[in-house]
């Protein structure tokens, strides 16, 4: 675990409104101290418009790049990379969900936690909330997917890490109509389960957001329109990463119902929600299933809120 860049001097930055209080880049990126950790960034480091430090977030390898910085600075992860075109997430947003899911275990930072099980399903190609999970609270995790591909990667990234080996597990769902089946074992507990699931409903859709973002960000670096060519490649994860049958909607349906199957085995199921109308039906059949406890956790970073929905039937 590598939580101690506190005790760095760095120069002051505004307090990041919205990201938990445990979340170590409330203070925004210190580029100084993460070129000097991890060389590789500096070629993508620049003053942008207002004459500060930053990178190019539309330049996909910029991105990366500070991922695996930022994974190796603060997380203690080496060698973390996915393949061109994979969804490549944003460590501060990722970090504040398995924050918050601490807060509803009731467990706080500062001591390892092996025995508490995170499942994560849909991990991708990244595989980010079980290497934050095991990096900050030390917990044992399992990540499900579709794609044998993504998990191919993310067991290279295991391989690159040894200290995960015995923590971070794979299980690939063979049906992608299925969330809990074939990847929960009989008499196997969790304490939570988290999921980022696919919110685009086709190719399409998801082609028309990634565009829409790109041309946000490209107004935000006072130009026009997204002077860079190829959004599909500069926002990648454009396989089943990005989008699914029925969109967020149809998943979240799938994992609530699925969840009431597995309600004694699980203390915590939760998901990221992206789409704000998707809360209330999700609440909805949420109580009609059952469930004991239903918690909306609003996150924040920069203008963007999601939400995590967390449910328990125990
Ligand atoms: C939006 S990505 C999330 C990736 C990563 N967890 C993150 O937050 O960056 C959604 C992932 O869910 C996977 N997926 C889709 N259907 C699934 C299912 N039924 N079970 C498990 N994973 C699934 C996709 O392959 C994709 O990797």
């Amino acid at each position: 675990m590598n939580n101690h860049h506190e005790s760095e001097k760095s120069p002051a930055k505004p307090v990041r409104k919205g990201l938990h209080p445990k979340n170590l880049h409330n203070q925004g990126y210190d580029f100084p101290v993460l070129v000097k950790s991890h060389p590789p960034l500096a070629p993508y480091v620049k003053p942008n418009a207002y004459g500060e430090l930053s990178i190019d977030f539309a330049d996909p390898l910029a991105v990366k790049t500070l991922n695996a910085a930022l994974l190796n600075r603060y997380y203690n992860i080496v060698d973390w990379d996915i393949p061109e075109g994979a969804l490549c997430p944003p460590i501060p947003g990722r970090a504040d969900y398995i924050h918050h899911m601490a807060d509803l275990l009731e467990f706080g930072l500062g001591h390892e936690q092996p025995s508490i099980k995170l499942l994560d399903i849909g991990t991708g190609a990244n595989g980010i909330y079980p290497l934050l999970a095991c990096q900050i609270y030390g917990w044992q995790c399992v990540g499900s997917d579709i794609n044998p591909q993504s998990l191919e990667n993310v067991a290279t990234i295991i391989t690159n890490n040894p200290k995960l080996k015995d923590r971070f597990t794979l299980r690939t769902q063979h049906d992608k109509n299925h969330i809990f089946e074939g990847i929960i074992q009989d008499g196997e507990f969790f304490d939570v389960s988290v999921c980022n699931p696919p919110f685009h409903a086709s190719l399409d859709e998801a082609l028309k957001g990634s565009q829409r973002k790109f041309n946000n960000l490209a107004r935000s670096r006072g130009e026009l329109k997204a002077t860079t060519q190829s959004p599909t490649l500069n926002f990648g994860g454009m396989g089943a990463e990005l989008w699914c049958k029925g969109g967020e909607q149809l998943f979240l349906k799938k994992l609530i119902r699925e969840s009431q199957e597995y309600a004694t085995q699980c203390r915590w199921f939760s998901s990221l929600v992206s789409k704000a109308d998707n809360v209330k039906p999700a609440k909805k059949l949420i109580r009609k299933l059952g469930a004991v406890d239903v918690r909306e956790i609003e996150m924040k970073q920069g203008n963007k809120i999601t939400r995590i929905l967390a449910w328990t039937f125990m």
